[in-house]
């Protein structure tokens, strides 16, 4: 079912994205290949639907469940349950102790295993190794994760990298392949970037979705959604799937932008956790940039008007940065129309 809201795994859920999982089919035998793209645009989805029709066996991880701080045994224990296949990988490597799902890996000692070890191991055999959402690997293993990739780029010809990310700034400051003293420093990738859906495309997307459960919605509805969610393929489908059960565009749209609200508000909760003054910012820039401040001089004002007093340029340009990095805004605005709408909700 095309508004079944989970990633889509088989081609036949998979709407319009031949052309990707053409040019994904075609780099294949790349080291490294990027999957980027807005939250919700589509990349787990495409992303499946290649691994499972795939005859090349992969390990996939979804680093989102990493917490801030992981440690070795976290990323081992992500990269083992992966995959069975690699359970059974794992289990002849000296240093890796295998007990059911548990895995117990030596530190240090003469059974030391790094993950550049480890991937030497998987080398065996042609392997697909994706990290979902892979700017979650940033922390205190980048460099050394980095490294392990490195080595694998220049040693382990039967491994490929697939990296996916909707913070598509972090994703590029993790790689740093610009930066000399990067292990990735200069190294090619190929990027696949997936842009939301066309106006035809959505339109056809929401009909064939309504038509699956047989319902008739006019003309008229279709635009409205396609025109407040902007085609991109996780909103058209989160909409789709309420409006088959509420029959209510209004209701429809505030639902989203409430799910919306909720992601902007753990934003500005981890900022506040930094300062009250700093999460404060944050929560005015996207008010500000939310009602089309959209240049620096009229953002400036905007802020220093609600906040009794001016800003630096430096504070204003890294709260900018760090708003970019996480592919929430771009050249002074949103990239996804319903986290602007959410951020004029926003309130202190
Ligand atoms: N091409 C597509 N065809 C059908 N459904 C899609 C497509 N792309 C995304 N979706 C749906 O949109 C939602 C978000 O997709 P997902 O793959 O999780 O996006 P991302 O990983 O980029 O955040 C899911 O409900 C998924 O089923
Ligand atoms: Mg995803």
């Amino acid at each position: 079912m095309l508004f079944d809201e989970r990633p889509k795994v088989k081609r036949e859920e998979l709407f319009d994205r031949e052309e990707e999982l053409g040019e994904l089919e075609k780099n294949i035998d790349r080291p490294l290949i990027l999957l980027t793209g807005v939250r919700r645009i589509g990349k787990t989805s495409l992303l499946q639907v290649f691994l499972n029709e795939s005859n090349i066996p992969f390990i996939l991880t979804d680093c989102r469940k990493l917490k801030e701080n992981y440690g070795w045994k976290d990323l081992f224990e992500l990269l083992a349950r992966g995959s069975n296949r690699v359970i059974e990988i794992l289990k002849g490597i000296k240093g890796i102790r295998i007990m059911g799902n548990e895995i117990e890996i030596s530190w240090k000692g003469k059974n030391f295993v790094s993950l550049s070890d480890l991937f030497d191991h998987l080398n065996k055999k042609r392997l697909i190794i994706a990290f979902d959402e892979a700017q979650r690997l940033r922390g205190p293993l980048s460099k050394e994760i980095k490294e392990a990739i490195a080595h694998v780029y220049d040693y382990d010809k039967n491994l490929t990298f697939i990296l996916t990310g909707s913070e598509v700034g972090l994703l590029y400051d993790f790689m740093s392949i610009e930066d000399p003293s990067s292990p990735l420093y200069g190294r090619f990738y190929h990027e696949i970037r997936l842009e939301r859906f066309n106006k035809d495309a959505s339109f056809n997307f929401l009909r064939k979705g309504f038509e699956e459960y047989s319902l008739k919605v006019k003309d008229e509805v279709i635009e409205e959604i396609i025109s407040f969610f902007d085609g991109i393929p996780g909103w058209l489908t989160f909409s789709g799937n309420l409006y088959v059960n509420f029959k209510d565009v209004e209701r429809v749209k505030e639902i989203a932008v409430n799910v919306a609200l909720n992601e902007l508000k753990n934003l500005i909760e981890n900022k506040r956790r930094i300062s009250e003054i700093v999460g404060r910012r944050y929560l005015y820039t996207l008010k500000c940039i939310a009602d089309g401040n959209s240049s620096w001089s009229r953002l400036e004002r905007c802020l220093s008007d609600r906040e009794g007093t001016t800003i630096s340029s430096s504070v204003l340009s890294n709260i900018l940065k760090q708003l970019e990095s996480v592919s929430l805004i771009k050249d002074y605005d949103f990239l996804d129309p319903i986290y602007k709408e959410a951020s004029r909700r926003l309130s202190l």
